[in-house]
Order: C-alpha cells, then sequence, then structure tokens
C-alpha cells in the first residue's frame, strides 16, 4: 500500500516524522510530494498510490481520475472545499477530514491577528486593548470554540452565531448566543469568521451585514476568502474610515485593498493559521491514523463525502 503526502505548503518536519512512523508500521510505505509547482507532478504523484494525506491542494476532477488505485484521501484539517466530493464518490473514493486537530492553532491566530490590528499594525502610535470589547463567533464549531476560549483570556465579551446549534449548546460553555448573523453584526466590534466555504456561504458576508458593525469595527478572517464579497467589502471600506480588515487568507483583490486601505487591512503571504509543528503533528498523525483504520478496518469514521 502506497501513502502519498502531497503538500504544496509542507508540513513542519516532525510532523512528517510522525505520519512516517504511523504509515510503516501499519506496513505501507511513504510518498512524498512538497512545494510542487506544476498540477503535472501531482498528476503524476497520484498515479499509483492507494492513500493520500493533502492540505488546501486541489483534489478535482482530474486529479481524482489520474488517481486510477486512490481509495482515501485525507484532508489532514477541517475544510475539504479544495476536493471534488461528486468526482471521489463517483470514482469510489473515500474522503475525510480530521476536525479539530489544526484548531488551536488557528484560534491563536485569530487572536493574534487582532492584537496586530488594534495595536494599529505595532506601528509605534497608540491603540486600542482586547479587553472588555465585543467579539462575535460566527461558526461556533471546533475553531470557533478555541476562539472563545482564548478571547475570554483576553477579557473580551464573546458572542456566537450558528445555525447549526442551539442557543443553549453555545450558552452553556459561557458564550452568549444570538439569533442571527444580522444581530451578531450589530451587536459585536469584532467579527472572527469561522464559517466553512459552501455554495450558501460564499460571497455571504458583504456590504449589507458588514455596515451594520459598531464603531471602530474590526473583522478577521481566518475561514476562507470565498465567503467574502470581495467587490462589497471594498466599498463598505471606503464608506467606512473606522472598519479594518485582516485575513489570512489572501484576497482576489489584494493588491487594490493594500492599495486603498494601507493602515486598515493586513493579510498574511501565505495562509498560515494551521501552519505550527503542533496542528501539523496532530492532522497528519490523525489522517494517517485515518488511512490505516480504513484500509484495514474499513473504518469511515469522518467520511465527508456520500458512498
Ligand atoms: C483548514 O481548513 O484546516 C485550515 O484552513 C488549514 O488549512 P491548511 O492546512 O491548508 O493550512
Amino acid at each position: 500500500m502506497k501513502v502519498l503526502i502531497a503538500t504544496d505548503k509542507p508540513f513542519a518536519a516532525e510532523a512528517v516524522n510522525g505520519i512516517r512512523d504511523v504509515i510503516e508500521k501499519a506496513g505501507f510505505e511513504l510518498v512524498l510530494l512538497e512545494k510542487y509547482t506544476e498540477k503535472k507532478q501531482l498528476l503524476d504523484a497520484v498515479a499509483n498510490v492507494d492513500a493520500a494525506i493533502i492540505r488546501s491542494d486541489i483534489f478535482d476532477k482530474e486529479v481524482l481520475d489520474a488517481a486510477k488505485n486512490l481509495k482515501i484521501v485525507v484532508r489532514a484539517g477541517a475544510g475539504f472545499d479544495n476536493i471534488e466530493l461528486d468526482a471521489a464518490t463517483a470514482n469510489n473514493i473515500c474522503v475525510m477530514n480530521t476536525p479539530g486537530q489544526n484548531a488551536n492553532a488557528v484560534a491563536e491566530l485569530a487572536l493574534g491577528l487582532a492584537v496586530y490590528a488594534v495595536r494599529n499594525f505595532y506601528n509605534g502610535t497608540s491603540g486600542t486593548e482586547l479587553m472588555g470589547k465585543k467579539l462575535g463567533i460566527h461558526a461556533y464549531g471546533n475553531v470557533g470554540r478555541n476562539v472563545a476560549r482564548v478571547a475570554k483570556g483576553f477579557g473580551m465579551e464573546v458572542y456566537a452565531y450558528d445555525p447549526f446549534l442551539t442557543a443553549e449548546a453555545i450558552e452553556k460553555e459561557g458564550v452568549k448566543a444570538v439569533a442571527s448573523a444580522e444581530d451578531l453584526y450589530t451587536t459585536c466590534q469584532f467579527v472572527s469568521l469561522h464559517i466553512p466555504a459552501t455554495a450558501e456561504t460564499k460571497n455571504s458576508i458583504n456590504y449589507t451585514l458588514l455596515s451594520k458593525m459598531p464603531k471602530n469595527a474590526l473583522l478577521i478572517n481566518t475561514a476562507r476568502k470565498e465567503v467574502i464579497n470581495e467587490a462589497e467589502i471594498v466599498k463598505l471600506m471606503e464608506d467606512r474610515k473606522d472598519f479594518k480588515y485582516v485575513t489570512d487568507i489572501m484576497p482576489g483583490n489584494h493588491a487594490e485593498m493594500a492599495e486603498k486601505f494601507a493602515g486598515r487591512y493586513f493579510s498574511t503571504p501565505k495562509k498560515m493559521g494551521a501552519q505550527t509543528a503542533e496542528a501539523n503533528t496532530n492532522a497528519g498523525i490523525a489522517a494517517a491514523s485515518q488511512i490505516v483504520d480504513f484500509i484495514k478496518n474499513g473504518n469511515e469514521r469522518f467520511r465527508v463525502n456520500k458512498k
């Protein structure tokens, strides 16, 4: 059995070593493709492997069709919008993710970006503090929960909205639940995004929603760029000089944003929320273990595509 790690953005070396241990102890062989620059390299690498561990690497129909022996692909991370699920199902390939394994890393970055923004991107001028401010968590999943925990440490007042959870489930964790996204944005000066990129959420963070945020608003995006309506956030930030946007996912209109909103906008050069040795190790080893358990025992817990 050949297991491929295909990562355009490589894991920490210790995570690769940990994955190798799990794979080799199971009697399987590890193949490594890191920092590939052309799709052809990925197409060649998947051609004769039985399983794959990936990150945000694009597994579209072309890649899945080229992977003639592939039985399982595990996205070492939470969001699986980079994989064409229908094509995987059609090819009898099981797709899994590793929910929660990198959540703390992403949460720490979200709060780190918030500090960076309220301290005026460390430019030496007087900023503000997080303590006592209202933070809205948009989608209360694994990352959202970790953001709440860290934000409480900062002394923030934490609110959350999640259409898939009851108010009771949110409030039992000491977080105030609100009834709608509109309520969250109206209530909170700070909003941290943790929604997946789906047909329903794409472009959903728009002018109407953002314009509800109180004075000196800050939007923090460690989720996906696709959920932001890029043209409308430009218009909003033109209309509201008090609005700041910090993101870990470089928008399509980054050059325009950087030029127009210097001092109010920041993007990391490469998505790095989950880029820690701990998150890489947790997610990578979980992915390897899930592959072994699937191949040896048929365990499909964490499967995200239809059969
Ligand atoms: C995720 O969905 O798990 C995060 O966005 C991290 O993605 P990455 O592994 O591509 O950094």
